[in-house]
């Protein structure tokens, strides 16, 4: 069977080396500063080892979603606050690789100074690196003997930069990818019952198939934030001016359906925070509905907060699932998603909770699919 092999698993000396992270990370409101930088410490261990091993390289991420060069997301800050970790070495922004004379691929990467670390600028700044264009992906590996993938929260897109590269070139895991492979994989595999999972945020229609899917895997479903908004005017209530999705409504009644054909409970609040005619939290009813049921879990997965938390008046939901997670000390916990690590950020015993995914959208369509394309394309 094919598998991926990673990086603590072979001996990886001396090679220039393409290695792809996940450095998205989230801005503070001005965009000037950075907010949270997680997904960059969470990535140094794999760094670290391959610097420790005499390793040149070169590092490829995205940031933001621009559609072309744009220097609004260019990794400066980000570079920036890597140096600050790898102060003996010196980062290197390669603003442009294509047309770079600094480093060449055949110009020998100046071996003579191993203590520099390059950073390709945003690789979303080519187009070419969502049509998967070939010429692109070439002149990308021309940069490394060797590929190594640890940038877990962006191994669903099929990019070159994510997939193109792995078949191109010997492909590793990093460290990252592995802790979160091992860390959620049991969710959906062997997860200890009962599994209660909660799933908050904006939209069902994102959503959809991953709600399908804990439907089947769950023994309750949670269902907070507008998603809720979506289920309960589904259900003909009245909703107000809340945010929901009128077009989705067919989608909410078929789910509600299904999910209750099999027996599982899907748990929607039945009470909400209210304000100027819109719903805004989960109501003191359902908070405490919700605490018991988490209580009670032995495998829990918390993804989307389930109010609108960014006014603190709306986040007690949110915190309620969040105190609920960590007092369960019993449980096998695994929590992720953009939104949901905004929400949890600089909070205290954090550490309580099991997992805490760098994925948002990865981690997601991971629990619902087994798999993601820059996981599959790794497997030799
Ligand atoms: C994320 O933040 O979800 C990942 O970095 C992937 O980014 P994307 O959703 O813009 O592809
Ligand atoms: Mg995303």
């Amino acid at each position: 069977m094919s598998k991926i092999t990673y990086v603590d698993e072979v001996e990886i000396v001396n090679k220039k080396i393409l290695l792809r992270v996940d450095f998205n990370v989230s801005l503070s409101e001005d965009k000037t500063t950075i907010f949270d930088d997680t997904r960059i410490k969470e990535s140094l261990p794999t760094i670290n080892l391959l610097l420790k091993n005499n390793n040149r390289l070169f590092i490829i991420s995205h940031f933001g979603r621009p559609k072309t060069r744009d220097s609004q997301f260019s990794l400066k800050i980000i570079g920036e606050r890597l140096q600050q970790y790898l102060f003996n070495y010196k980062i290197i922004l390669i603003d442009d690789f294509l047309h770079s004379s600094f480093v060449p691929p055949q110009a020998g990467l100046r071996q003579d100074n191993k203590k520099e670390i390059f950073l390709l600028e945003n690789i979303r700044f080519y187009p070419q690196e969502k049509t998967n264009d070939e010429n692109f992906t070439n002149q990308l590996a021309a940069f490394g003997e060797i590929y190594i993938n640890d940038a877990f929260g962006v191994c669903h897109r099929n990019t070159v930069s994510v997939v193109g590269l792995a078949k191109k070139l010997p492909a590793y895991g990093g460290l990252l990818l592995k802790k979160e492979i091992n860390a959620i994989t049991p969710v959906f595999t062997n997860p200890q019952k009962p599994l209660v999972t909660i799933v908050g945020g904006a939209k069902i229609s994102t959503k959809i198939n991953l709600l399908k899917k804990l439907g089947e895997i769950s023994d309750q479903l949670l269902v907070g934030g507008a998603i809720a908004n979506t289920f309960a005017a589904a259900n003909c209530q009245d909703v107000g001016s809340s945010l929901y999705e009128p077009d989705q409504l067919e989608n909410a009644r078929q789910l509600i359906a299904e999910i209750n054909a099999t027996g599982k409970k899907l748990i929607l609040p039945e009470d909400f925070v209210i304000k100027n005619g819109k719903f805004l939290d989960i109501g003191p009813q359902s908070q405490k509905r919700f605490q018991e049921i988490i209580s009670q879990a032995k495998t829990i997965v918390w993804n989307g907060p389930v109010g609108y938390f960014e006014d603190p008046k709306f986040m007690t939901g949110s915190q309620v699932v969040l105190d609920a997670i960590i007092s369960n000390s019993q449980a096998y916990s695994v929590v992720g998603g953009g939104d949901t690590l905004a929400f949890i950020n600089g909070k205290p015993n954090l550490d309580k909770i099991s997992h805490i995914s760098t994925g948002g959208g990865a981690m997601l369509e991971f629990i619902e699919k087994g798999t993601l394309p820059g996981i599959e394309a790794l497997k030799k």
